[in-house]
């Protein structure tokens, strides 16, 4: 791992064992981009941008040397508009003069040892200062207005970087900031198909792939949250890409807030890729000698394809993004109070529904919403967390809780902490608390308001009964949800030129109370939900390392909804719940093995009343919650394969698998939706596998009745009989399928 600058030729190289970042300082001190990807140890410097002559493009009025070096051609590093670079602009500032173009050249640069900390924001981290090396170079706007700031950090054995900016304001004036973008990425070509997850509520995280055209394309939330529609990410990749094969330059941030991913192919052929805060609507005031930061970008490079960017990705999230106590620890299995009862429970039918879910080997009893205030239903009662509802809890939540643990199990609870109900004490005593816009009434999203997390008292309130409920009882665990888009988005306690920032401060308000929350109570495991997958995002994960993936328990949905999640988040932080059938989204019936399939392939737990199964289903729950927890650590530490797509071929199945860290373990699902006559038998070739083992199929299939075993078990592959001629699935006989099969190392 190693950052370099080279006075000589103004090139700096930031490297490890498997990518290079290459910057160059050209002509009066404009930072251009030279490359990024596998390492190159050897790098020429010269020849490395490109001086071509385009009738029309415009030359910096510096530049003495005739008309083949333009912005317009020049690949950078923070690029603005206004001095002949007319693609998207990373940076734009409204000056005080009026005008927004913005001459940005270097000034100067340190590298230092480990990572930086994003002011006010979440970020990555390193546990040890030799693991990260950081460069920060700061760039001058000419007129000596702003500087801004450029960190990339590389991690000694990641194939990513990590970049984010900061805008200084140098002058003695207000200027007012449009667009302070985390990366940007210029390519001298453009021949890349453009990859993203779109969706919408219990529909997360499909994945679109598209060829890249001429133009800007933008992929964006102004939901005030990552959104379902769109996650924040964006991949370019090379035309030949698959999930083993090909390049892939692949960015996230660590945001949870609006956001834009753009992407334009210029007429030149020259790609920009640009991700950030959304600019749309976004607005920050800033006062002399103030500074705005953005969020940092993970920005991974895979040349083995879509397995390879998530490779990187999940090792980066689990090792340098999710932290605390529980980063290293196994989750419990679950069951949640939420599909088996919704709102109508008391503190007995909770304990039957504890007792019965212990007894079948669930570890942690989530009493999910209704327990505040008198919440019957979801319109009522949101912000009144310290009124507990004595009529279905008599005995408080403390009673439950000491009741939940007496029966051996860990308690956990539902709240939505950044909600306010019009039907609430706390609306009465502060209407005012609720994000809202002079002269408008407020939408509600619902039944309920976003409370106005801009605002210092209303955080300190949302602190202070939360901790009140926490500190009640010795809660294991805390799901907190966040269950609708922010609309009217304007604050009563800012003046109206800052209305613009209430956006963004809202999400740095949520930081701010997680962050006070989730340290104090350090040993609670907090898991993040908002209307399921709303916010399924690096900047949460920061905070609470495991989210509820998709408000839909559908084991076939799911297969696409956790396929597509996983392109970033490896499976030990995607909540998966076996629900009830007739499933309560969708009415589809699918049988035990197959949901409990699709839910083992996530952070498993049931969402679903135990007791009310048949005595044989409550069997079968049992020798699958065994299985389960015998190869739990390879399902939630081990390496995340997917082998085939739902979203490709004949979209009628789907398959993954995971290989345990030490390679001598392996599980695979298979899941076949829709049986046809004549359908032509499916082969598997496994991956990941240790070269030159040998493996034996220990499970085949977990029996709807007990100790059913096919011919398959006990069989012994190498390597690579499994790799190259693969396994051919039994055929399914019956719709909605799923084949699980699990195979050991032998010696
Ligand atoms: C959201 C969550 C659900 C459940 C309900 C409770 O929809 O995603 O899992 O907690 O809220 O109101």
């Amino acid at each position: 791992m190693e950052i370099k600058f080279e006075k000589e030729t103004g090139l700096f190289t930031i490297s490890n064992s498997k990518i290079s970042y290459i910057m160059q300082l050209v002509k009066n001190n404009y930072l251009a981009h030279v490359y990024y990807g596998k390492k190159i140890d050897d790098f020429n410097p010269y020849c490395s941008y490109y001086e071509v002559e385009h009738e029309g493009a415009p030359q910096p009025f510096d530049y003495p040397e005739g008309r083949i070096f333009s912005l317009e051609c020049l690949p950078q590093e923070m690029p603005a508009y206004g001095c002949g670079d007319f693609k998207y602009p990373a940076v734009q500032v409204r000056l005080d003069n009026g005008t927004t173009s913005l001459d940005l050249r270097y000034e100067s640069h340190e590298i230092l040892k480990g990572k930086n900390k994003t002011k006010n924001l979440p970020s990555s981290y390193v546990n040890n200062e030799e693991d990260a090396l950081t460069l920060v170079i700061t760039l001058k706007e000419v007129g000596g207005k702003l500087k801004v700031k450029l960190y990339y950090t590389v991690f000694e054995n990641e194939s990513l970087i990590v970049r984010s900016s900061e805008i200084i304001n140098t002058s003695d004036k207000e200027q007012k900031l449009h667009q302070l973008a985390s990366m940007c990425l210029d390519f001298a070509d453009g021949s890349f198909d453009r990859v993203h997850m779109y969706g919408s509520h219990a529909n997360e995280r499909n994945i679109d792939r598209v060829p890249l055209n001429h133009g800007i394309d933008v992929v964006s939330s102004a939901r005030g949250a990552t959104s379902h529609q769109h996650n924040n990410f964006l991949a370019l990749c090379s035309k030949d890409a698959t999930e083993e094969h090909g390049e892939v330059y692949a960015s996230t941030l660590v945001w949870s807030g609006n956001f834009e991913a753009v992407t334009e192919l210029s007429c030149y052929g020259y790609t920009r890729m640009v991700m950030g805060i959304n600019s749309f609507d976004f607005e920050w005031i800033l006062k002399p000698g103030e500074s705005f930061t953005a969020p940092e970008a993970v920005i991974v490079y895979a040349d083995n394809g879509f397995n390879g960017m998530s490779r990187s990705f999940h090792h980066f999230v689990k090792e340098h993004i999710v932290r605390g106590r529980w980063k290293d620890q196994l989750r419990p299995v679950l069951a949640n109070s939420w599909e088996a009862a919704y709102f109508d429970f008391d503190q007995d039918s909770i304990v039957r529904f504890a007792r019965d879910a212990i007894a079948l080997g669930v570890e942690l009893i989530v009493l999910d919403d209704g327990w505040f205030g008198h919440r019957d239903n979801d319109k009522t009662s949101l912000g009144d967390w310290t009124i507990i509802n004595k009529k279905k809890l008599p005995y408080g939540i403390s009673g439950l809780c000491d009741e939940i643990h007496h029966l051996g199990a860990k308690f956990g609870l539902w709240i939505e902490p950044e909600m306010i109900s019009h039907d609430s004490e706390l609306f009465k005593a502060h209407p005012d608390w609720a994000l809202s816009v002079p002269d408008h009434k407020r939408s509600t999203g619902r039944d309920q308001y976003v409370l106005d997390l801009s605002r210092k008292d209303v955080r300190d309130y949302v602190v202070e009964s939360i901790s009140t409920v926490l500190s009640s009882a010795s809660i294991d665990y805390v799901k907190w949800d966040m269950n609708r888009n922010l609309t009217e988005i304007g604050s009563l306690s800012f003046p109206e030129k800052q209305q613009g920032e209430i956006a963004t401060r809202y999400v740095l308000g949520l930081y701010d109370i997680v962050e006070r929350i989730t340290s104090r109570f350090e040993n609670i495991l907090f898991e993040s939900c908002s209307g399921g997958g709303r916010r399924f995002d690096m900047g949460m994960l920061c905070y609470m390392p495991q989210v509820w993936t998709s408000d839909n328990t559908d084991a076939v949905a799911r297969q696409r909804i956790q396929y597509g999640t996983s392109y970033l988040y490896p499976p030990v932080t995607m909540g998966a719940h076996v629900s009830a059938v007739p499933n309560h989204q969708l009415n589809r019936i699918t049988s035990m093995l197959t949901r409990f399939t699709c839910a083992m392939s996530g952070n498993f737990g049931y969402e679903m009343d135990l007791g009310k199964l048949s005595p044989q289903e409550q069997e079968e729950v049992k020798y699958q919650i065994g299985i389960y927890k015998k190869y739990r650590e390879t399902l939630q530490t081990g390496d995340f394969i997917r082998l085939i797509s739902p979203f490709e071929g004949n979209r009628n199945e789907t398959s993954w698998s995971f290989v345990s860290k030490d390679q001598s373990e392996v599980i695979l699902m298979y899941f076949r939706n829709l049986v046809q006559n004549g359908m032509p038998l499916t082969r598997i070739r496994f991956k990941g596998l240790k070269q030159g083992a040998k493996y034996q199929c220990v499970v085949h299939e977990c029996p709807s009745v007990l100790s059913v075993k096919h011919e398959m078990s006990g069989q012994v592959f190498s390597a690579e009989y499994l790799e190259n001629r693969g396994l051919i699935m039994d055929k399914c006989d019956s719709d909605f399928a799923a084949h699980l099969y699990v195979l050991k190392e032998v010696k």
